[in-house]
């Protein structure tokens, strides 16, 4: 059987950093409780010039380095963004015009913090469906311009930058033991809507609108949600936990993905975390992530890796790949 195997990958962060001190001259916070709440010390701000679809295009040079292909090689490309550079077109399709591809198909995916996981269970159906041979998956945001930079609850979380992987066909034995994404679990709920939305959007008020979000209520909610689909995705493949060699979570808070992976018995050592680094950059954190870990040699070929996310919508997902 087909497999979507990852054959590359590649980052791009914006040049300025902003720490929990630099807030703390912006909004009524303070590193302690950034640090304590969050694990956040740091994050990213894209500034003049950098936008979705440059830090995208960036990333995806990248990752295109990285495995030795040029843009002629790619069939599709799939951006998660839930900041766009445009309402339309698509931000993956202004990536294809910067990469100079005038072949293929190109579109974006938007399931907020989620989207990268829809985005590589989207890739994977259309790669073993037939219709692609190599696919770019980007995520890549910009929250710094949706957040209400007077809102101290929800400014000191988020950050900017994007991430990319190149995944290709290839032949399997239909176990798990083949390298590839071995399966994906997607949900979502949208009776959630309230807790975390941007309160604007083309056809409601005109406007491009702020990010709200019930921080308590999305954390209630979020061990649940990403436990439910790493269970499913071992029940659909029969792995367990102790399978794991590094769980990939969304970034969103320390104390998320430490409550996760105790609930589902993964211990500190196999989590890749770089939320401190970072802050939440919600579609682009695992593909961040997981440029740290590869850059670092931390995951290796054949590593069995559980990427997850939980988001606005609700939305959350769970994808399985062997390196
Ligand atoms: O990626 C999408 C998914 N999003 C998430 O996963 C976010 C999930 N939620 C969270 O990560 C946490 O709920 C937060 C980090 C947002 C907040 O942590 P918390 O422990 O739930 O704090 P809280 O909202 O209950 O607020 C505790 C206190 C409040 O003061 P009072 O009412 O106890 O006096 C807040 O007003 O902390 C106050 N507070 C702050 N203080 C200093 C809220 N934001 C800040 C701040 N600096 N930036």
């Amino acid at each position: 059987m087909i497999r979507s195997v990852v054959r590359g990958y590649g980052a791009a962060l914006p040049k300025r950093v902003m720490t929990n001190r630099d807030l703390e001259s912006i909004v009524d916070t303070t590193d302690e409780w950034i640090v304590q709440r969050t694990g956040i010390t740091q994050r990213y701000i894209a500034g003049e010039g950098e936008t979705t679809a440059s830090l995208g295009e960036q990333a995806a040079r990248a990752a295109l380095d990285n495995a030795g292909l040029t843009p002629a090689d790619i069939d599709l490309i799939l951006v998660a963004t839930s900041t766009p550079d445009n309402t339309f077109p698509a931000t993956a399709v202004d990536i294809q015009r910067r990469l100079g591809m005038e072949h293929g198909y190109a579109f974006d995916m938007q399931a907020v913090c989620t989207g990268f996981v829809y985005a590589m269970a989207t890739a994977d159906l259309h790669i073993r469906g037939g219709m692609a041979r190599r696919a770019l998956v980007i995520g890549a945001e910009t929250f710094s311009r949706i957040l209400d930079w007077k809102d101290r609850t929800t400014c000191v979380l988020f950050g900017d930058g994007a991430g990319a992987l190149i995944l290709e066909a290839e032949e399997g034995e239909g176990t798990t033991s083949d390298r590839g994404i071995l399966t994906s679990k997607l949900r979502s709920d949208g009776s959630h809507k309230e807790k975390l939305y941007v309160d604007g959007g083309p056809s409601s008020t005109g406007t491009v609108g702020h990010l709200r979000m019930e921080g308590r209520e999305v954390f209630k909610h979020a061990v649940a949600m990403i436990t439910d689909v790493i269970e499913g995705a071992f029940e659909a493949t029969g792995t367990t936990a102790e399978d794991i060699d590094w769980l990939v979570p969304h970034q969103a808070n320390r104390r998320i993905i430490d409550a996760s992976a105790k609930k589902l018995g993964i211990p500190p050592e196999k989590v890749v975390v770089t939320v401190d680094l970072h802050g939440n950059t919600s579609a682009a954190s695992i593909p961040l992530a997981l440029s740290v870990a590869l850059a670092d040699g931390r995951i290796k070929k054949g590593d069995l890796v559980m990427l997850e996310a939980m988001g606005g919508g609700f939305t959350w997902g769970s994808v399985l790949v062997r390196w």
